[in-house]
């Protein structure tokens, strides 16, 4: 097969890489031959640390690398079967791009984009034939991330869709579906992981250090703040702005005043040196003992949020149970599923514990879902 990959940033390059390590034929453009140089380089750099970790061997090294077509002239795309877009997130950009492409590309190439944020549906609307259009979102990095979310748009035909799912399991991914809604799943489901630990600074209930000592301890593999400042606070602070606005101002998802004090600081998280956390060796607050119920509270209140969003998800048709399952253990790497976790821990005191909240604050954040209360009477 021959891949067109649209954008060699940092998505754009690592989805070159493991089509070409499959075996597909890849054309990777960019705006500019620098741009695409810089790309290249970048994959190179990744091969070689698979090569010396014996992941990958010489000759599939050398025949990756050997796959994939650098250029910056959009009519190398002429031959593609599949095009993946993984240029700027920003709507006109990618419309006006899809455009162009169409005119070059086969009749019968899929193109997909690898937005994280934009409706797929509007952007499949640029285009004259906007059935051969899907979401197909990678994860960062996406040579190493397991988890692709493929996200038909309205006008989407069925046979595309099941394309991409072949595709990317031939890729090595575990391919889950999700309608076209804000967020998709990962970033959906994952919001109440950082807004309620939030909540509980902002109320001074608790500290980031013990949030993050309370969460990791019960196996999250980082907690909120240490993954806020990881992730960097434009990205995650934009996410959550763009699923509150993308589900008309819902108040579940409302974004932060503290966090965007930080943003408005340059404050950005570890790639700036400080964001909750300040990164020259010293820490601002440091974590002295704190009672087990406080720990047994804080996870609780983050985890019946967390499995009511995953219930809600499931409920409004996002996506199937199992695919849920799938999304936050190899997407976000919860070390457990929700609908499994929450098995565990029981329904019952989930609804409870949310229906105390919702009666103590009378907001929208903590409002059950049908599914999870029909769950909790099982
Ligand atoms: N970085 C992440 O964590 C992540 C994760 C999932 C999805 N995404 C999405 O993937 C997309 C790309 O993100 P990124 O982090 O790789 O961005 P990036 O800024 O690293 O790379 C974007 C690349 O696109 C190129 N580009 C811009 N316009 C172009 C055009 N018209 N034609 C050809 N190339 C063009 C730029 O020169 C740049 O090299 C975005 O839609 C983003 O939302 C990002």
């Amino acid at each position: 097969m021959t891949i067109g990959i649209i954008g060699a940033g940092s998505m754009g390059a690592g989805i070159a890489q493991i089509a070409a390590l499959s075996g597909d034929e890849v054309i990777l453009l960019d705006q500019t031959i620098l741009a695409v140089e810089k790309g290249l380089e970048g994959i190179k750099q990744s091969l070689d640390r698979l090569l010396s970790k014996q992941k990958i061997s010489n000759l599939e090294h050398q025949e990756a690398l050997q796959r994939i077509l650098p250029t910056d002239d959009a009519q190398q795309l002429r031959s593609a079967s599949l095009c993946i877009e993984a240029v700027f997130e920003d709507m006109a950009v990618k419309q006006s791009l899809f455009s162009d492409l169409e005119k070059i590309v086969p009749q019968d190439c899929i193109i997909a984009t690898n937005t994280s944020s934009l409706s797929v549906t509007k952007l499949a609307s640029c285009l004259r034939s906007p059935e051969r259009f899907a979401g197909m979102h990678f994860f960062n990095p996406p040579a190493l991330m397991p988890l692709v979310e493929i996200i038909p748009a309205a006008q989407t035909a069925l046979a595309v869709t099941q394309n991409l799912l072949e595709t990317a399991t031939r890729w090595g991914k575990t391919a889950v579906v999700a309608k076209d809604t804000p967020g998709f799943i990962v970033n959906k489901v994952a919001r109440p992981y950082y807004s309620e630990a939030i909540r509980m600074v902002e109320e001074g209930f608790a500290t980031i250090e013990e949030i993050d000592e309370a969460m990791t301890s019960y196996g999250f593999k980082m907690g909120p703040f240490t993954l806020m400042d990881f992730i960097g606070h434009d990205v995650n602070f934009r996410v959550t702005e763009s699923v509150w606005k993308g589900f008309f101002y819902d108040g579940r998802y409302k974004p932060s005043l503290l966090q965007q004090r930080l943003l408005d600081a340059g404050y950005l998280g570890k790639k700036t040196g400080r964001g909750f956390y300040i990164y020259d060796g010293t820490t601002i607050g440091e974590l002295t003992d704190f009672s087990n119920e406080k720990k047994e509270t804080i996870f609780w209140r983050i985890i019946s949020m967390l499995v009511n969003e995953a219930a809600d998800t499931v409920y409004m048709g996002v996506c199937s149970q199992e695919d849920l399952e799938k999304a936050v253990t190899l997407g976000v790497n919860y070390p457990k599923g929700l609908f499994a976790w929450g098995q565990e821990l029981g329904m019952a005191r989930i609804v409870e514990n949310l229906d105390a909240m919702f009666l103590l604050y009378h907001e929208e954040r903590y409002r059950v879902c049908p599914l999870l209360r029909t769950l909790a009477k099982l």
